[in-house]
């Protein structure tokens, strides 16, 4: 009897923590994953094993984890969400069952469960991701496969900062360590990152169908926050604040958060390229330079706007605005299949070092690179930064950002009345049969539309608190 109560207040604990339906309807189906690592092993070579690992997890506060966020690679082949897993897959059928994937997870735990959240476990990978080979992580040890009969292992070497949770002998940690045993891996040349990497590269910089539908709901919702703050925000407004704004519009959309640290910067603020403490208490009468893309089921949106917060731009910072928005078009313009992707940094380069000469800023197009330090683009996806071929020619379905920018912080060799001038405009394209769709367009770029929407007021104009 007191067996049959266990066993009761055990299912009972545990369906308890598994129902929840009232979610999103619109994540990538596990067809979508299975497809994917279809594709995968199609790039393996033969007689090889691929070896994906979650991403580790995070200290926040002593025993206080930073929401997970799973290893790209490892969501774009399964959709598991959780941390302490691993995915096998073959090139060529395994043992007596013909098996080409295992997918090793996190064990269910009632326990646990009521602390830190639901777990799919092995028979939720099963019926909600579709594998049909799926195993507790602790019985990876003693799975038997012989790793060292492949001729090749792809793997990627593993994000830094993992540690032995010594309470858990199937955390990542030990996961890796059990894989490394079985393989004989300690400098083993039969281990291949570098085929790992040109594998997912090439997928993942060619977006399918449901990836183009998740981009486009990420970037929108991300330039509908970009527009509510233009109109919001104003010179008493702090930098954290007009970043409440963005994170508050993005979870109104459903978006989990952001796909990178925002960036919040006002004045000189925003000539930190990766600014990020966004603490400034007020924006005053200056440029505020917003980067900030949602997360939208794993899917980041990239976009940067920049705003005068009194609505109105300087003659300076107008001018040097225009030529961040020439650059930015003259880039559009070559937004094609075939153009090489290193010409869109060369030919907005160009455009950025003829303006700055033509302004009197720079007399050497070669200083060009002082005050536009960075590249004018990257793919964008699962990683904000994308994986890709960056040294290969455009094609259709590539999602990538352009984000020309000038940057003149105080005490720049020029004229001091360009002094503290940050502009980025950053947009995400979409290549499509032979031309290119602007997936930001819903946000204004022209200098003209920027200062009539700021213009305009915001709902968050008549939001009152108490003072404290
Ligand atoms: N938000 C980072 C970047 O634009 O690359
Ligand atoms: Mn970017
Ligand atoms: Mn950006």
């Amino acid at each position: 009897m007191k067996q049959f109560l266990v066993l009761f207040a055990l299912l009972f604990s545990l369906s308890r923590v598994q129902s929840q339906e009232n979610l999103p309807t619109d994540y990538l189906s596990k067809e979508f994953h299975k497809e994917r690592r279809d594709a995968f092993r199609a790039l393996m070579p033969a007689n090889s094993a691929a070896v994906i690992f979650s991403y580790p997890e995070r200290v926040f506060s002593r025993d206080i984890n930073y929401n997970f966020h799973q290893n790209p690679d490892m969501y774009y082949l399964t959709g598991y969400k959780e941390p302490d897993a691993v995915l096998l897959l073959f090139k060529e059928p395994q043992g007596t069952e013909k098996y080409s994937e295992v997918l090793f997870v996190r064990e269910r735990n009632a326990q646990k469960e009521t602390w830190t959240g639901r777990r799919l476990g092995v028979e939720g990978a099963k019926s909600k991701l579709g594998f049909e080979k799926v195993y507790n992580g602790k019985d990876f040890k003693d799975f038997e496969l012989d790793f060292k009969k492949f001729d090749k292992i792809i793997y990627d070497e593993s994000s830094p900062g993992i540690h032995d949770n010594t309470y858990d002998p199937a955390d990542l940690f030990n996961l890796i360590q059990v894989f490394k045993t079985k393989a004989g891996i300690i400098n083993d040349d039969k281990t291949s990152t570098e085929t790992y990497a040109n594998i997912t590269n090439s997928l993942r910089e060619i977006k399918t169908r449901e990836e183009i539908e998740l981009m486009r709901k990420s970037v929108k919702l991300s330039c509908i926050a970009h527009n509510e703050v233009m109109k919001a925000v104003g010179p008493d407004m702090s930098e954290n604040e007009a970043d409440g704004i963005h994170a508050y519009i993005h979870r109104h959309y459903g978006a989990e958060g952001e796909g990178y640290p925002p960036i919040v910067g006002a004045g000189a603020n925003g000539c930190i390229l990766h600014y990020g403490e966004n603490n400034a208490l007020k924006i005053d009468n200056q440029l505020l330079l917003m980067d900030v893309g949602s997360e939208y089921h794993g899917y980041s949106a990239d976009v940067t706007r920049t705003v005068p917060a009194n609505g109105k731009f300087t003659p300076e910072q107008k001018a040097i605005y225009d030529l961040v928005y020439e650059a930015q078009e003259a880039v559009f313009k070559i937004c094609k299949p075939g153009t090489p992707f290193q010409d869109l940094n060369k030919i907005s380069r160009e455009v950025i070092a003829n303006g700055l000469i033509k302004l009197g800023i720079i007399t050497d197009p070669k200083d060009a690179r002082i005050y536009y330090p960075h590249s004018c683009s990257h793919f964008l996806g699962l990683d904000v930064h994308d994986k890709g071929n960056y040294m290969s020619a455009l094609k259709e379905n590539m999602i990538f950002t352009v984000e020309p920018g000038i940057y003149i912080p105080a005490n720049s060799k020029c004229d001091k009345k360009w002094w503290n001038i940050g502009v980025r405009i950053e947009d995400d394209i979409l290549i499509t049969k032979d031309s290119y769709e602007n997936l930001s367009a819903e946000s204004p770029r022209k200098w003209q539309d920027v200062e009539a929407l700021a213009k305009q007021k915001s709902n968050f104009n008549d939001m009152k608190f108490p003072k404290i």
